[in-house]
């Protein structure tokens, strides 16, 4: 039902959360960590899929994805923040299983090589999209998708004006420039992480990756 009512608000990209009763807003789960590290050392732990809920959403191409609940929540505002500045940024891909992360990286390794495939794509089980908490988004201008990781990473002006409403909706750049050696991979202005908004606002303010603000809260506990 809450499902269906997400999918029907959704569709025609109009996202009417501030509508609905609140008696019917889907409740938070207190059971996911929003802090979860999976990166090149760290698995997706086991037990996952379990802990969280994924929810349907539906792009103005009418492609639907899988993302968990809360980071779909936040999702919707933070895009309707960057729409307000004249961005449309729009899902490209969200949950993965691990067999579709190996289909992307069989498909990569044949179309671009090995080189590339390592830097730019997660081993299968090691990948931050099988947590639902990541996002690669892709750009609408003026009803021209760009999706295309050559096309995306000269886009930096467009990306400024996402990254500047990140922190305030939870969200954070998880592969930020100048940070290859601590998160292992390419500079990737289109994927974004769901962390939670405190600690969104905490790494943006000290500029930390999520492995050096894990580092940071453990040292201060
Ligand atoms: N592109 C990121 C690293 C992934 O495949 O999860
Ligand atoms: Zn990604």
């Amino acid at each position: 039902m809450i499902r269906k009512l997400i999918q029907a608000l959704l569709i025609g990209n109009i996202w009417l959360g501030g509508m609905m009763p609140e008696k019917e807003m889907p409740s938070k789960d207190p059971a996911v960590d929003y802090l979860v590290l999976v990166n090149r050392t760290h698995k997706l732990p086991d037990g996952w899929e379990e802990q969280i809920e994924l929810v349907e959403a539906e792009n103005i191409y009418g492609e639907t994805f899988l993302l968990e609940k809360e980071t779909f929540e936040h999702f919707v505002e933070l895009r309707q923040a960057v729409l307000e500045k004249g961005l449309d940024i729009e899902l490209e891909s969200t949950y993965r299983t691990v067999e579709e992360q190996q289909t992307i990286w069989d498909e990569w390794t044949e179309l671009l090589g090995k080189d590339y495939v390592e830097a730019y794509v997660a081993v299968p089980g090691y990948s931050e999209h099988h947590t639902g908490l990541a996002i690669d988004v892709c750009l609408d201008i003026d009803g021209q998708r760009f999706n295309m990781n050559d096309q995306l990473l000269t886009m930096t002006e467009q990306f400024e004006i996402m990254n500047e409403e990140l922190a305030e909706n939870g969200f954070i750049l998880r592969f930020p420039k100048e940070k290859e050696e601590i998160t292992g991979y390419h500079y990737e202005p289109w994927h974004i992480r769901y962390v939670g908004k405190e600690a969104a606002i905490e790494m943006d303010k000290q500029d930390l990756t999520l492995e050096e603000y894990l580092d940071e809260v453990e040292e201060r506990d």
